[in-house]
């Protein structure tokens, strides 16, 4: 880390010692102050629920400016990666720091393609689970259980450990996100193909059935390409932490991913997708485009707990770069499959055309994030709207071990432990059952 150019200085009002503070300077974004040796020296601790001026790492992986709605991964703007490359070099540039030049390319793509497929015994842990399962509460689980199945890739210290549950990760997620799929609806399995595409590869496994070949169509391919690029990382949200918090412990990367998934679940944050597509589905069915004057005014009263979901971001406070490439991809789909009048795409515009000049959403800097567009696309794919934060997670796993492996790498990295400002009852003593 580099030293700014000057320290902060903290001082009390009570006439306790002032106390100076290093300044790091990043590459770009904000400076952070290091307070690490403030509880030693002060006996206090800093209070900020929810991080919301807390540099919890420091990351070389992907900054976001969220006033200018910027987002790079490893220093190139997402606009020119989700243009230029591919999931799977997108993948390698998360992971090693630089994109892939053509040998390494092919080595990268083959290495992924043939660890696609799962240990066999995954079909029958699979059978635990109820038909009607969210697949998320089934993606949790399989992820978690792959320490059971891979025990030569689960010593989180141990470098080519760590490059192997990677590879292993990137590689099994669209099996096991579409074997997920498979089980809730009663298909048969498909195997992998290797032959195939990253992103058609999973195509296949999700709408292909052993008594036909599957053609892959490549606009739909492109389209789920993007996706996994437009949600392969985000810097220190709330999952990427998780799994961040959960791996400084020193448990194994699957254990470590599978809590990034749960966390994920939530609609706050992945969840969002799948709530957003309910919204719209939701405002459809009760008149449209008609109704969306009312829903407005039920976003805004605070008392009702609407959300406009796929609106709003803690960091973006402009239009998020991801929104903007998913509603490309979402009419290129949507041409493609002659679905240009779908009606939720057009309750999604007026929505968004509403919201970015009404004074509630000016005012608190809020515009469409990445989700509001997602859901629209990935369910003209055919993907089912329980799945979608499933494809999220399937997205972010790169993202997820990319940020596990920059930490342990980290000689300045300590097991996570935040403090607590304690409001409960001081010491006092147990009374009998009859003084109770
Ligand atoms: N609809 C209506 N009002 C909103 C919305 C929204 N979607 N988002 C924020 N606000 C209001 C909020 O009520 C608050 O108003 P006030 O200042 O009057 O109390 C103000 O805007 C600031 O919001 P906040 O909740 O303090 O902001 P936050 O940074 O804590 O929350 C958020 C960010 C993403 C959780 C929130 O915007 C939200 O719940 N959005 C909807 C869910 C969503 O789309 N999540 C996906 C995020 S992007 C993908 C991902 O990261 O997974």
């Amino acid at each position: 880390m580099k030293l700014a150019d000057h320290k902060a200085t903290l001082s009390f009002s009570n006439g306790a010692p002032s106390m100076e503070l290093p300044v790091y300077a990043g590459t770009i974004g904000p400076n952070v102050i290091d307070i690490r040796k403030l509880y030693g020296q002060t006996g206090m601790f800093t209070y900020d629920p929810g991080f919301l001026s807390t540099a919890s790492c420091q990351s070389a992986i992907t900054y976001i400016d969220g006033d200018k709605g910027e987002l790079l991964y490893r220093g190139y703007p997402i606009e020119q990666i989700a243009t230029q490359c591919d999931y799977l070099d997108t993948c390698y540039l998360l992971l090693n720091g630089e994109l892939p030049n053509e040998p390494e390319r092919n080595g990268f793509h083959k290495l992924i393609l043939n660890h696609t497929m799962v240990n066999e015994q995954m079909q029958f842990f699979l059978r635990g689970f109820r038909r009607d399962a969210h697949p998320m509460a089934v993606l949790t689980g399989l992820v978690g259980a792959l320490s059971a199945f891979y025990h030569d890739s689960t010593d989180i210290n141990n470098p080519e450990h760590r490059r192997i549950a990677a590879i292993r990760l990137i590689a099994k997620m669209p099996t096991l996100v579409a074997m997920a799929y498979k089980y809730g609806v009663g298909q048969p399995y498909m195997y992998p193909r290797n032959d195939l595409s990253y992103a058609g590869n999973f195509l296949r496994m999700m709408f292909g059935t052993p008594c036909e070949d599957y053609v892959v169509n490549p606009v739909l391919e492109r389209a789920l390409d993007r996706i996994f690029i437009l949600h392969a990382d985000h810097e220190q949200n709330a999952s990427t932490s998780t799994v961040r918090l959960c791996g400084s412990s020193g448990t194994n990367p699957f254990a470590a991913i599978a809590a990034g998934v749960a966390c994920l679940w939530g609609p706050a944050h992945g969840g969002a997708n799948e709530a957003c597509l309910n919204m719209l589905e939701d405002i459809q069915a009760k008149g449209g485009v008609a109704k969306v004057g009312e829903f407005m005014n039920q976003v805004k009263d605070k008392n009702s707990g609407v959300k406009l979901m796929g609106f709003g971001h803690r960091v973006y406070k402009n239009y998020d770069p991801r929104a903007k490439m998913m509603q490309e991809t979402c009419n290129e789909v949507l041409g493609e499959l002659g679905l240009e009048n779908d009606p939720l795409f057009k309750l999604a515009k007026e929505l968004e055309k509403i919201a970015l000049e009404d004074d509630y959403f000016v005012q608190r800097k809020l515009y469409p994030n990445v989700d509001f567009y997602s859901g629209i696309v990935q369910r003209a794919i055919g993907i089912p709207v329980k799945l979608f934060t499933g494809i999220f997670a399937l997205a972010r796993t790169v993202g997820w071990i990319a940020q596990l492996n920059e930490m342990i790498g980290d000689p300045e990295y300590k097991i996570g432990r935040p403090r607590q400002l304690f409001t409960g009852s001081t010491r006092r003593d147990v009374p009998t059952l009859g003084q109770r």
